[in-house]
């Protein structure tokens, strides 16, 4: 967008609607905080780009993390929407241009529409354009009051009369203004209403008595002008972008066996000829690659996948790496930082944790596996344990490539089984395997033939 250009966010409601102890715009939706929606948005435009915050911005700014390029300015006192854009005048330069408005919680708002309001305002030299919608149910929103198709002012719902209440025109809360005349008239505005609130909306009313022109385009979608205001909305929302992001990744050539029950945030992404079956949740920065296999109730966070990766039923993975051809799971626990490498195999009740597995490894069952590094085509037994804590610090494990460690082995790090070795079942190791030993550290077993016959002589009682 040309120069003269600023996009100033309001976002310091308190979202006394939320009944949150939490400022509204870090809600999150589809796995971002709400106000990362319309800073995307505003970014998209270009320009100067303004975001009007609370009391204690400063999670805000952290969320959108620091964000160098946004000027934030803070609303120490929450006096309305009006108030909002007046706090924002300075950082918006004061001078000419046009100011673009959009409300922090309006999240599905699309760059298309916000350009038709952009170039609406642009050819017309209007004072305001407003984006405005007609919905089923304006419950809420300000009403839209025209004469003879002209817009002549917005009224707030609790500030409306009967007959306005039965209007279906809404604002949205997006505008695009001159700001040569935005900053005159919002100087006007006074908080006469029901509220005790400086309105934005008022605005409009104030140009008009000043014979400015204003104009005003009605979205084509007014799906996309929702706010959320209350925890009903953010799920009605939140289903709303679920299932665009669902549609998305089916027109990319993901299968999706039951888009009801799947639960996919608007910032993964899943390569062709994947399958995601019922109950599957990705959530974060997760990336999967192409034709792998999720199965029935996986949850995955902030985690990459290969490509052909099987997930059998019911693995939880949180910042974990999953290289090509690897199968995990069912029931498999991978926390952060566990990376599994090509064609290994993890597999039910195991939990890894910092640790990395090798090329074609298995540990197949049973086993706890942290702090650990575990070579290529290496077995790990059911039921081995890294013993990675002392109660003060953790310990690496280190097991060298196509080792054999038997079940029920337990490795007490810091410990290094050599390449090639082999463990005994049931072993307690505590010193260090040379490379294609085999170290056995169990209780030798006593056999005591004919014993149990022994015991039971007649006419003897029991225990004897
Ligand atoms: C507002 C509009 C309403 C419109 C609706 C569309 C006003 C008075 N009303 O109502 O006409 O139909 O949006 O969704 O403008 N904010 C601040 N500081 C404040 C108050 C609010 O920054 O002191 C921010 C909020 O964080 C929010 C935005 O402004 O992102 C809108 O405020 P909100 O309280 O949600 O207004 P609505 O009641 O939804
Ligand atoms: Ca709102």
């Amino acid at each position: 967008m040309g120069p003269g250009l600023t996009v100033v966010i309001l976002a310091a409601g308190e979202g006394k609607r939320m009944r949150s102890h939490r400022p509204k715009a870090l809600h999150l939706l589809g796995g971002r905080p709400l106000i990362a929606y319309p800073v995307s948005l505003g970014r998209r435009l270009g320009g100067r780009l303004v975001v009007v915050v609370g009391r204690g911005g400063e999670d805000v700014r952290r969320a959108l993390g620091g964000a160098p390029d946004i000027h934030f300015v803070e609303q120490k006192e929450r006096l309305g929407t009006g108030h909002a854009l007046g706090e924002a005048r300075s950082a918006c330069g004061n001078g000419s241009g046009t100011i673009v408005v959009l409300p922090g919680d309006t999240p599905l708002l699309s760059e298309a529409t916000l350009r038709r309001l952009v170039d609406a305002h642009t050819a017309s030299h209007a004072a305001a354009t407003l984006l405005t919608a007609m919905v089923d149910d304006p419950t809420g929103y300000g009403r839209v009051l025209r004469d003879a198709g002209r817009v002549t002012a917005i009224v707030e719902d609790r500030d409306a009369s009967p007959q306005q209440k039965q209007i279906r025109e809404i604002g949205t809360s997006v505008y695009c203004f001159d700001a040569r005349r935005l900053w005159r008239a919002l100087d006007r505005v006074r908080s006469d209403n029901d509220q005790g609130e400086y309105y934005l909306t008022d605005v409009i009313g104030i140009l008009r008595d000043q014979g400015q022109p204003i104009e005003a385009v009605v979205t084509d979608d007014p799906t996309e002008c929702l706010g959320v205001n209350d925890r009903r909305q953010f799920a009605r929302l939140g289903a709303l972008l679920r299932s665009r992001t669902l549609d998305r990744l089916m027109s990319e050539g993901v299968t999706i066996l039951d888009p009801a029950t799947t639960y996919v945030d608007d910032t993964v992404s899943v390569g062709r000829d994947s399958v995601l079956s019922p109950g599957v949740v990705l959530e974060g920065a997760t990336e999967i690659g192409t034709e792998c296999t999720i199965g029935l109730g996986c949850h995955v966070s902030d985690s990459r996948l290969g490509d052909r990766v099987t997930l059998k039923p019911y693995c939880v993975l949180s910042e974990a790496t999953v290289e090509d051809e690897a199968t995990l799971g069912p029931f498999c626990h991978l926390r952060p930082l566990s990376h599994v490498g090509p064609r290994a195999r993890i597999g039910n009740f195991v939990e890894l944790k910092k640790s990395r597995v090798g090329r074609g490894s298995k540990v197949p069952h049973l086993s706890y596996v942290g702090d650990a590094t575990v070579g290529e085509d290496v077995n790990v037994g059911a039921g081995t344990i890294t013993c990675n804590y002392d109660g003060v610090a953790k310990h690496r494990t280190r097991i060298g490539d196509r080792a054999f460690v038997g079940t029920n082995t337990s490795l007490v790090a810091p410990i290094t089984i050599g390449e090639g070795a082999y463990v005994g079942a049931g072993s307690t190791i505590t010193k260090n395997v040379p490379p294609g030993a085999l170290a056995v550290a169990r209780g030798r077993q006593v056999t005591k033939e004919g014993w149990a016959a022994r015991r039971k002589k007649p006419g003897k009682g029991s225990g004897a």
